[in-house]
C-alpha cells in the first residue's frame, strides 16, 4: 500500500509509430513538475514514463520503414528517452512493453483473469481503427468515420478472447461516485468524470483482449495463438514497473498509483477499463486520474498530415529548454483544451521571462556587484521577504489542484512584487545619500530572489539552479527540501557571501 511519504505518478507510454512532438512534452513536463514538487515536499517518489511498442500500429510503422518491429522500437524509444534528457525530465524509470519483464507481467496477470474465468472466447466482427488502436461502435464513427482520424475503420472478424467488463459495471460506478467505497478513486476534471460515469451507465460491451492474426504483441499464456490487445498490454506497464508480479514487496511499497496523467483521448481506457481489470485481479485501484486538455497550433490539430508538429527541440533551441518548460505550462489552464500560436509563446518568453523574471535576477546582482562590493550586504528587515513569501502561499494549493498556469502566475507576482520594490526604493539614487540603506534594501532583494527560487525549482529547475549559484551558494541546492516549505522563515544568505553574476537568463526575443 503506497503511503502519505511516496507519490507514484506516471504519464501515458508512448507509441513509438511516431517520435516525439511537444504533445507528449506536455504530459511528461506536468508529471515532471508534480514529481519534483513532491520531491522537494519530502516525498520518496516514483515517477514512471515510457513506451507503448506491440500492436498493429508500431508493425505497420516499423514496415513502413522497412525495418523489423524490434529494432525499429529500440531506435524511437532511444528518441523518446533522449528527448526527456533534453527536457530536463527526472523521470525515475523508463518502461518499455517489449521488455522481458513486462512480458511477464502481462502473462501473470491474464492468468489470473483467466483462472478466474473473467475471459471467455467469442467470435467478434466490428471496425477497428488502427490509428487508435480500439473497436468503435457504429454510433460512435462520424458518417462511417473514426471520430479522431477522419479515417474509415478496418472492417475485422475474428475469434477473440473477451474480458467481462460490463460485469464490473455497477462496482466501478460505485467507486467512482461513493467517497466512502472502499476503492474509491477520483477523476479530474469534473466535467470528465462524469462523462466517465455517464458512458458507464449506458450499455457497456465486454471488451476484446487478444488478436488472433497479429503477431506483434505477447502472446496469451493459455492460447500462443492469440497476443493480447495493445491497450491491455499498455495499461499493465503501470504494475511492470513496480515489480508485479516477482517483487512483491515493492508492489506492496508502491501499489496503487497516486495518479496516472494522460490527455482526454484516452481516459476511457484509464478510467474504466484499468479500473475493471484490476478489480478483477484483486488488486488496489490508482488514487487519481487526470485527464488534461488537447492543444491546437495556431488553432489546427497537430498532425503528421497536416505537416505541423512541433518538436521539442525546435522550442528548445528558441527558447531553452526551462523556457520551454515555462512556455507550454502557462499557456492555457491544465485541463483545458488550448491554443498556441508562435507568436503568443514569443510575447509570453519576452514578457514574463526575459523581463520580468530575467531581468530582475540581472539588475539584482548588478546592483550587490557594483554597491555593495559583490558580497551579500547587511541587513535586518524580513518586510519584503515576508511579503513575497506571503504572495508565493497560494501555490501550495495551486500544485495540488494541478492549476499548473496558476502557480507560474503566482511566481511572477513574487517577481512583480519585487521589481515593483526596487523601482520605489531605487537603489541606484539611495546609494548617493545612504549606503547602509541601500545594502538593506538589496539584502532584502535577495533574500526574495531565494525564496522566488525554490518555488521555481519545480518547474525551472535549471533557472532556479543559476539564481541559487548566482547568490553565492556552492553546495547542491537539492538539499534543501521541506524544511524549507515547512519553515519559509529558514530563508536566509550568509553576510558577505560572494555572488557570482552568471549569463543573462533569458535573452530577449
Ligand atoms: N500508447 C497510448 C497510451 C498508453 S498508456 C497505458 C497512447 N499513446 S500516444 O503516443 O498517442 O500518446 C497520447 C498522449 O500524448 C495523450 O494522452 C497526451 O498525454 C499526449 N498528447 C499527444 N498530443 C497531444 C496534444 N496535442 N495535446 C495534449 N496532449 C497530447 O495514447
Amino acid at each position: 500500500m503506497s503511503t502519505p511519504d511516496r507519490f507514484f505518478i506516471s504519464t501515458p507510454i508512448y507509441y513509438v509509430n511516431d517520435v516525439p512532438h511537444i504533445g507528449h512534452a506536455y504530459t511528461t513536463i506536468a508529471a515532471d513538475v508534480l514529481a519534483r514538487w513532491n520531491r522537494l515536499n519530502g516525498r520518496e517518489v516514483f515517477f514512471l514514463t515510457g513506451t507503448d511498442e506491440h500492436g498493429a500500429k508500431i508493425d505497420q510503422a516499423a514496415a513502413a520503414h522497412n525495418r523489423d518491429p524490434q529494432s525499429y522500437c529500440d531506435e524511437v524509444a532511444g528518441q523518446f528517452q533522449a528527448a526527456w534528457k533534453s527536457l530536463n525530465i527526472s523521470n525515475d524509470a523508463f518502461i518499455r512493453t517489449t521488455s522481458p519483464a513486462h512480458l511477464r507481467c502481462v502473462q501473470a496477470f491474464l492468468r489470473v483473469l483467466w483462472d478466474k474465468g473473467l475471459i471467455f472466447k467469442a467470435s467478434y466482427s466490428g471496425k477497428y481503427c488502427v490509428q487508435c488502436e480500439r473497436f468503435y461502435t457504429d454510433d460512435e464513427l462520424v458518417n462511417g468515420l473514426c471520430p479522431d482520424h477522419h479515417t474509415p475503420p478496418e472492417v475485422q472478424q475474428e475469434d477473440n478472447y473477451f474480458f467481462r467488463l460490463s460485469a464490473f459495471k455497477d462496482q466501478l460506478i460505485a467507486a467512482i461516485e461513493d467517497p466512502d467505497h472502499p476503492q474509491h478513486f477520483e477523476i479530474y476534471p469534473r466535467e470528465r468524470r462524469n462523462e466517465m460515469l455517464g458512458k458507464l451507465r449506458g450499455d457497456i460491451n465486454d471488451v476484446s483482449i487478444s488478436r488472433a492474426t497479429l503477431t506483434w504483441g505477447i502472446p496469451l499464456p493459455w492460447d500462443r495463438s492469440q497476443t493480447t490487445y495493445v491497450w491491455v498490454d499498455a495499461l499493465l506497464n503501470y504494475l511492470t514497473a513496480v515489480g508485479y508480479p516477482d517483487d512483491k514487496a515493492r508492489v506492496d511499497a508502491w501499489w496503487p498509483a497516486d495518479l496516472h496523467l494522460m490527455a482526454k483521448d484516452i481516459l476511457w481506457f484509464h478510467a474504466i477499463i484499468w479500473p475493471a481489470l484490476l478489480m478483477a485481479a484483486g488488486l488496489p485501484l490508482p488514487k487519481k486520474i487526470f485527464a488534461h486538455g488537447f492543444f491546437t497550433l495556431g488553432g489546427q490539430k497537430m498532425s503528421k498530415s497536416l505537416g505541423n508538429v512541433v518538436r521539442p527541440a525546435e522550442l528548445i533551441g528558441e527558447y531553452g529548454v526551462d523556457g520551454t518548460r515555462y512556455l507550454l505550462l502557462s499557456a492555457f489552464p491544465f485541463g483545458a483544451d488550448g491554443d498556441f500560436s508562435p507568436e503568443n509563446l514569443k510575447v509570453g518568453f519576452n514578457a514574463a521571462l526575459a523581463n520580468d523574471l530575467g531581468n530582475l535576477v540581472a539588475r539584482s546582482l548588478n546592483m550587490i556587484e557594483k554597491y555593495c562590493e559583490g558580497k551579500i550586504p547587511a541587513g535586518d528587515k524580513r518586510e519584503l521577504l515576508d511579503q513575497v513569501l506571503k504572495d508565493l502561499e497560494p501555490m501550495e494549493t495551486q500544485m495540488d489542484h494541478l492549476q499548473f498556469h496558476l502557480a507560474l502566475t503566482t511566481i511572477l507576482a513574487g517577481v512583480d512584487r519585487v521589481n515593483r520594490y526596487i523601482e520605489t526604493k531605487a537603489p541606484w539614487k539611495l546609494v548617493k545619500t545612504s549606503l547602509p540603506e541601500t545594502a538593506e534594501v538589496l539584502r532584502e532583494v535577495a533574500l526574495s530572489l531565494k525564496a522566488i527560487m525554490f518555488y521555481l525549482r519545480p518547474f525551472m529547475p535549471d533557472t532556479a539552479r543559476s539564481i541559487y549559484e548566482q547568490l553565492g551558494h556552492s553546495d547542491d541546492f537539492y538539499t534543501h527540501g521541506k524544511e524549507f516549505f515547512l519553515n519559509p522563515q529558514a530563508v536566509d544568505l550568509p553576510l558577505g557571501q560572494a555572488i557570482h553574476k552568471g549569463p543573462v537568463l533569458f535573452p530577449r526575443k
